[in-house]
Order: structure tokens, then sequence, then C-alpha cells
């Protein structure tokens, strides 16, 4: 297994596996791999010749508040995880190798219409989704992969690159990938690490609260099954239910949208499949520790 640290000696490799007409599939990550990311990468394993995971606490995605400091790093096990899964690359660049001086371009998906970027976890984390896309676009073009796999667990993120792929003609195939959960329930995330026995064992109370909402709706709001109910009453509904099971807890948001593009939809029905909405939801723990989640 190679590791590459260098943006230009990682491009220079990439191209000359595509010239030889290989897939790259590619996962990026910022490390702390757990089990969620194991599933992404054997998917990319199954389906493409080569396969290349970067690992990269992307500074510019974390506000000034947050976590980039204390984010965990454990590069020895993490490499560890690659040899074992059979992992041909792994990119792992510093902060100033991607952002070197001068650097002074950012890609913002959802500006002109959507502003997807701005609500749900954008709106409390400003300016994260725009690190983001500018990372993954700068992922790509040093990577060049046939297909990237993103994690449905962060669901806006999906979509925003998504959005980005299909706008800027990226050549690459976005692959969504299901949540990996720990056997509680709990949907599997490097931030697990800083919760508390307590917050460790209210936690799972989330999936099982937005999962009973998402399989009956009507019965969740104690109606009769099948029936019409609006989005605004289910959201309602499951801040409360948290709220009372996830002691010390604050609901950041519980939003019902539409799963296309994150749209606002007015009533549930019987009719509209359940493939085409999402229930998403963030909650703050009381060591502040910010849990997402959706279905
Ligand atoms: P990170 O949080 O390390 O996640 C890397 C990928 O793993 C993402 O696509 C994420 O959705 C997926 N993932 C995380 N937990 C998962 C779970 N429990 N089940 C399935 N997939 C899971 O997301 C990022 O890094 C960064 O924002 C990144 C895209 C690398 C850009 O910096």
């Amino acid at each position: 297994m190679k590791i590459i640290k260098s943006p230009a000696d990682a491009q220079k490799y990439f191209l000359y596996i595509t010239r030889r007409r290989k897939t790259i599939g590619f996962v990026p990550t910022m490390g702390a791999l757990h089990d969620g990311h194991v599933s992404l990468i054997r998917r990319a394993r199954r389906e493409n010749d080569v396969v290349a995971v970067s690992i990269f606490v992307n500074p510019t995605q974390f506000g000034p508040r947050e976590d980039f400091k204390k984010y965990p790093r454990p590069f020895k096990r993490d490499i560890a995880i690659c040899r074992r899964e059979k992992v041909d690359v792994v990119f792992a660049p510093s902060p100033v190798d991607m952002y070197p001086e001068g650097f002074d371009t950012e890609i913002s998906v959802g500006n002109r219409k959507s502003r997807i970027s701005d609500i749900l976890c954008g709106a409390s984390r400003p300016g994260h989704f725009k690190g983001v896309a500018t990372v993954v676009a700068k992922l790509f073009n040093i990577v060049c992969p046939a297909r990237a796999y993103f994690g449905q667990k962060d669901y806006q993120q999906l979509k925003i690159i998504e959005r980005m792929a299909e706008d800027l003609n990226f050549p690459v195939k976005i692959i969504p990938c299901p949540t990996v959960r720990e056997s509680s329930g709990l949907a599997m995330s490097s931030r697990n690490i800083y919760l508390s026995a307590d917050e460790k064992r209210l936690a799972p109370a989330i999936y099982k609260i937005i999962s009973g909402a998402k399989k009956d709706p009507s019965g969740f709001l104690g109606l009769k099954h099948n029936c019409s109910i609006s989005a605004k009453m289910l959201e309602n509904e499951i801040a409360r239910r948290i709220k009372e099971s996830v002691k010390g807890s604050e609901i950041d948001y519980v939003s019902v949208l539409n799963a296309g593009d994150l749209t606002h939809i007015e009533k549930l029905s019987p009719r509209i499949s359940s493939s085409l909405w999402r229930i998403l939801v963030a909650v703050r723990m009381k060591s502040g520790t910010r849990l997402i989640d959706n279905v």
C-alpha cells in the first residue's frame, strides 16, 4: 500500500493509473476510521481496480469554536485499517500542502437557488459546507476517481456533493452508501468518542424515535394508520420525544424534507412513497457533542 503526502505526487500517480485505463474508487475521510468508513472502502474495493482513501482533517470546514484541534488523529491505526482492507493508496496531505500561501478559491453550492448549504447543519455551522465542497473538489482533481463513495449518515453533505459534481461536470459517479450503526442503533461517528457513558446510553433513543416516526408517521402521532399528516406536526412530536428521552439534550433541528433536494414538504400522505422524504435531526448533548442522524 502506497502512502502519498504531496498533492502533486498524488496527482501524478493517479493520472498514471487512469492512463492505464484502470478505474479509481475513492473514499474521502478525515480519518479516525470506524466501520462506517470501512463499509465505504469495501464497496469501493468491490467496484474498482484501484482504491484510494484520503485522510485529511480539513481545517476550512471547522468553525472557529469547533473541534479542529482536538479532532482525533489516530494515524497509525487508520493506516493499519487501510492495509487490512486492501486499500491501494492512502493520500494524507498536510494543511499547508492543500492550502499553500496565496490560496484564494472557494466553492459554494446552493447560492443561486436552493440555499442547500445554509439550512440544517449549514445554519449552525456557517461556512462549513463551503469548506467541504472546496476540499472535495480539490480531492477529486487530485485523485481522478471514476467513483466516489459518501455515507448517507451525512445526508446534506452527500446532496451538496452530488449537486457540485453535476453542476461542475466532474467526471465522477457519486455513490451513496447506507449508514452503519452500533448494535444500539447509534450512527457510527468519529465524534462518538466524545460522549460520556451516560450520553452513550441515552443517544440511541434518537435513532429509535426517528425510525419509528419514519415507519408509521400517523401512528407515531397517535392517529389512525395511513392517514395524511403535516410534516410540521411530525417534526414537533419527534423533537418533543427526543427532549423527553435524551435528558439534558438540546435540539439543533428536526426537519422533514424532500429526500431528493432537501426542499420543504407540506404533507405526508400514504400515497407518497417513503423513499421520497427524509427525517433529519441534529441534537446537542449535555457535554456539547453534536450528533446528527437521518432516516
Ligand atoms: P468523515 O466524517 O471522516 O466521513 C467520511 C465519509 O464516511 C463520509 O462520506 C461520511 O458520510 C461517511 N460516514 C461517516 N460515518 C458513517 C456511518 N456511520 N455510516 C456510513 N458512512 C459514514 O465527511 C467527512 O469526513 C468530510 O466532510 C469529508 C467528506 C472527508 C471532507 O473533508
